[in-house]
Order: C-alpha cells, then sequence, then structure tokens
C-alpha cells in the first residue's frame, strides 16, 4: 500500500554547499528537494563582506543544473572587523538574511570567528535596528568546558548576556543538540527561534562511540545523550513555530572524514526528507511535518511559504538512498539512519 503526503515545499535554514567542484556535486542532492536554504559562509577564506556574498551567490546560480529552481539565501560571517555600513547595505537589497556567529575556534573553518564580543556590539545594534537575525553556532570553546557541556555554557555565559544587551536582535540558535537549548527558546518568547537537524533528531552520542567510531555521525555540535535526543524530537514534532528545519548538510570527503582527526559534519541533503517524513511518523505527528520544513523557517525570517509542493510516498518496500556522492575531489557519504526508511521524495 502506498501512502502520500503533499506539503509546501520546504527550505532549508542551515546549509553547507562549500565551492568548486564540492559546490557543483552536492547543490542538486538540495535544489532536488529544497527551494531555498540559508547557506553558511565558513568557506576559506569566509563570506564576509556584501561583495563576497555576491560573488559566492553567483557561483551557486552558475552552479545549478538547467531545469532546477533554487533560491541560496545568503549570508555574512560576523567578524571583529565586520563594518555595520556594509551589512545594512547587503541587507537593504535583499542580498543577505542573516549574520552567522561563530565562536573563534569552535567548528570547521571557524578561525576568523569572534573572540571579543564587545567589538561586534556595533554590528549586533544595527542588526536588532534593521530586523536582521543572527545565527548562532552555539558553543563555547574553552578547553576547560567538556565538549558535551559546550552548548548549554554557551546559553549561559554568551547567548544570554548578548541577547538581554541587545534587546531587539533576531537570534536563531542553530543546530540545537540539548534539552538545555530547547527549555530556552521555550522560555524567552521574543525575537528567538531554533534550527534542528535531521541527524541530531535520530542518533545519540551512543550512534557515535559505542561498537566502534562511526566518523559518519561525528558532527559539531556532537550529538548528546539518549534524553537530550528526545527533548528535540519533541521540540521539532510539537508544532510549536520557534522550532524549524536546519539540515546542517556538511559534505566532507571520505578521506577527511575517514582520518586520525577526521572532519565534523553529516551530510544528510539527499535523504532529509524522507528520513524526516519517517522521524515525525514514528511521533504521530506527520501533520507537524509541514509547519517543520516548511511554514515555521519563512515565518521566523518574514519570508512568504513557498507556493510549490513536494509529495512524499510510503511504500512496502524499504528506500534505497545512494551510499555516497562522488565529487571529482573525491566520495561524500550519505548519512546512514541505520534503520530501514520506506519513505521517499514522489
Ligand atoms: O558538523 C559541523 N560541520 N558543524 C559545523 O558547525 C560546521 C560544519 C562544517 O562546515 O563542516
Ligand atoms: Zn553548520
Amino acid at each position: 500500500m502506498t501512502q502520500t503526503l503533499t506539503i509546501a515545499r520546504p527550505d532549508d535554514w542551515h546549509l553547507h554547499l562549500r565551492d568548486g567542484a564540492m559546490l557543483q556535486a552536492v547543490l542538486p542532492e538540495t535544489a532536488r528537494h529544497f527551494a531555498r536554504a540559508i547557506i553558511m559562509p565558513n568557506l576559506v577564506p569566509p563570506v564576509v563582506t556584501g561583495a563576497d556574498a555576491t560573488a559566492y551567490r553567483d557561483r551557486i546560480l552558475a552552479a545549478l543544473p538547467d531545469g532546477m529552481a533554487f533560491e541560496p539565501l545568503m549570508t555574512l560571517y560576523l567578524t571583529e572587523d565586520t563594518d555595520p555600513a556594509d551589512v545594512e547595505a547587503a541587507a537593504a537589497t535583499g542580498l543577505i538574511k542573516a549574520l552567522k556567529l561563530y565562536p573563534a575556534g569552535a567548528t570547521t573553518n571557524s578561525a576568523s570567528g569572534v573572540s571579543n564580543f564587545d567589538n561586534v556590539r556595533p554590528v549586533l545594534e544595527k542588526m536588532a535596528e534593521i530586523g536582521l537575525p543572527l545565527c548562532v553556532h552555539g558553543e563555547v570553546t574553552d578547553n576547560d568546558i567538556d565538549i558535551f557541556d559546550r552548548e548549554a555554557v554557551f546559553i549561559d555565559r554568551v547567548l544570554d548576556p548578548i541577547r538581554k544587551a541587545t534587546p531587539g536582535l533576531k537570534v536563531v540558535m542553530e543546530h540545537i543538540t540539548t534539552k538545555d537549548g530547547v527549555d530556552y527558546v521555550k522560555s524567552n518568547a521574543e525575537n528567538l527561534g531554533a534550527t534542528i537537524t535531521t541527524h541530531h533528531l535520530i542518533i545519540n552520542r551512543n550512534h557515535i562511540l559505542v561498537g566502534g567510531i562511526k566518523p559518519h555521525y561525528y558532527c559539531l555540535p556532537v550529538a548528546k545523550r539518549e534524553s537530550h535526543r528526545i527533548a528535540l524530537r519533541e521540540a521539532a514534532t510539537s508544532g510549536d513555530a520557534r522550532f524549524f528545519l536546519g539540515t546542517d548538510s556538511a559534505p566532507h570527503t571520505d578521506p577527511n572524514k575517514l582520518s586520525a582527526c577526521g572532519c565534523a559534519g553529516c551530510f544528510t541533503a539527499t535523504n532529509t526528507m524522507a528520513l524526516l517524513a519517517h522521524v515525525f511518523e514514528e511521533d504521530g505527528a506527520l501533520d507537524k511535518l509541514e509547519g517543520f520544513a516548511s511554514k515555521n523557517g519563512p515565518s521566523f525570517y518574514g519570508l512568504p511559504v513557498n507556493t510549490s509542493t513536494l509529495t512524499l510516498t510510503k511504500s512496502d518496500s524499504a528506500t534505497s538512498f545512494p551510499g555516497k556522492i562522488d565529487t571529482p575531489d573525491g566520495s561524500v557519504t550519505v548519512f546512514d539512519p541505520g534503520f530501514p526508511v520506506h519513505w521517499d521524495v514522489a
């Protein structure tokens, strides 16, 4: 028996597309299902100015295969040298939809991130004034803070003070991984949302470490214990509009993942919508999938919901997803949920 579900076409509110040959290889994986995506600026060198974002957007559009429609929503990488006037100009033309805050050293290509938050205060104030959201990688980087505690400590030490000091600032807590993150969003109604990835709804830290280390499940923020995964599932499937999909699909070649110092990132662009249908059905919340993937994000960003649609089908036989995407730089492994999935995009 086949079941179908048609929803407004989804958007991805947190995506890594990279550049060059990798961009060319992974962009169709997203554009096949998603109308728009918030594009992460952590290239080497990062996308820091309006001019950088224009050039990167043009490279993305040039890499889009004929016949595919996709709108990249550009972001700038916040550095201690970011110029508020440049931000204002890039936002005024509609070029950029957010700035991205990486605490320096928090993750892949974050060396240009912020160390002293006083130095970015004028930019944050300008953003609050013009209503431009700040997307936040919410982890402290202090060596003495355990990696599993870095999100919770960030909320107390960095995020809450920033939000109190800049009351009108719209903030997206990206890829939350903890009940602390969920609770912080729920207890702060104003100007605060959070993205949740597909993989953090599926794996906990045991999946990474038990029975041998699984590099393809390693990402940042790292998956936490099961009680946190359950809190994320409840938030995502609750219908609460403050939670929306940001896949953080982050391609790295297999040699870079399967290394003595492997890169952080799960590549989920290819099968995210099928996995989400599985997850939401499992939680008796298929009727909430459209809100999470297609409606809550546009509502937070003040953008229209897509008028086109996406249809998912469930069949008796398990769906077979490609195990890898080939790129000229090497293969990229597609996230394996570890259980059979019967949903697919029609
Ligand atoms: O796992 C991750 N990979 N987390 C990030 O924050 C960055 C991303 C990447 O760029 O590979
Ligand atoms: Zn990311």
